[in-house]
């Protein structure tokens, strides 16, 4: 079933009446306030299984913000521009800012809390920080997670057009891009197992 994330729910409808009076509906879920009932979503979120009942119209990423607690993935626009929101779903990069929670049941997230491995960064989280790669750093999660989903695309061979080309969905408000095509560039190569070099100032 596809859902409209910017549906209101129906109060007044036939279908809703019953559920005002506050009770909960047998094995229908819970309810949230007028008219809106609770949806139970299960999914696995840096290789932990999660689960739990929300409103059905909450988008990934809020899920992941607010009922997880995982808010290394950024909100930083409300047009599904920046990819300040960018998370792995199944393997590929997508705005978390543009699904549903409930769309992701059963699937396999990935955060950007998730890519380290213990203390030791991931490749493109070293690139980023030995090549200067982030300013403010309000960019740099999305940038991270689809740097990554690049490299596992088209390799670890990567130009600097080809960088530019593929940071289409991600805005960076502070530093000109330069230093991270520069690190992507670098993680690229670190994922393919060449050490990430100490950046020249
Ligand atoms: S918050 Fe998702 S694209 Fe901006
Ligand atoms: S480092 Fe500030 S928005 Fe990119």
């Amino acid at each position: 079933m596809v859902l409209d994330p910017f549906a209101t729910p129906r109060p007044h409808s036939k279908e809703n009446s019953s559920k005002r009076a506050g009770h909960v509906q047998p094995g229908s879920g819970r309810l949230v306030g007028r008219g809106g009932v609770m949806a139970a979503v299960s999914m696995k979120v840096n290789g932990k299984a999660v689960s739990g009942d929300i409103d059905p119209r909450t988008l990934l990423v809020q899920y992941l913000r607010e009922t997880l607690r995982l808010t290394g993935t950024h909100v930083g626009c409300d047009t599904s521009q920046c990819g300040a929101c960018v998370v792995h779903l199944d393997g590929q990069a997508i705005k978390a800012c543009t699904i549903l929670a409930l769309q992701c049941e059963g699937a396999d997230v990935l955060t950007i809390e998730g890519l380290a491995n213990g203390s030791e960064l991931h490749p493109m989280q070293a690139a980023f920080r030995e090549h200067h790669g982030l300013q403010c750093g309000f960019c740099t999660p999305g940038m991270i997670m689809t740097a990554v989903d690049v490299v596992q695309r088209l390799g670890h061979d990567l130009d600097d057009h080809t960088i530019r080309d593929e940071l289409e969905g991600n805005l960076c408000r502070c530093t000109g891009y330069h230093n991270i095509v520069k690190s992507i560039g670098a993680g690229a190569r670190a994922m393919g197992g060449e050490p990430v070099r100490q950046a020249a100032e």
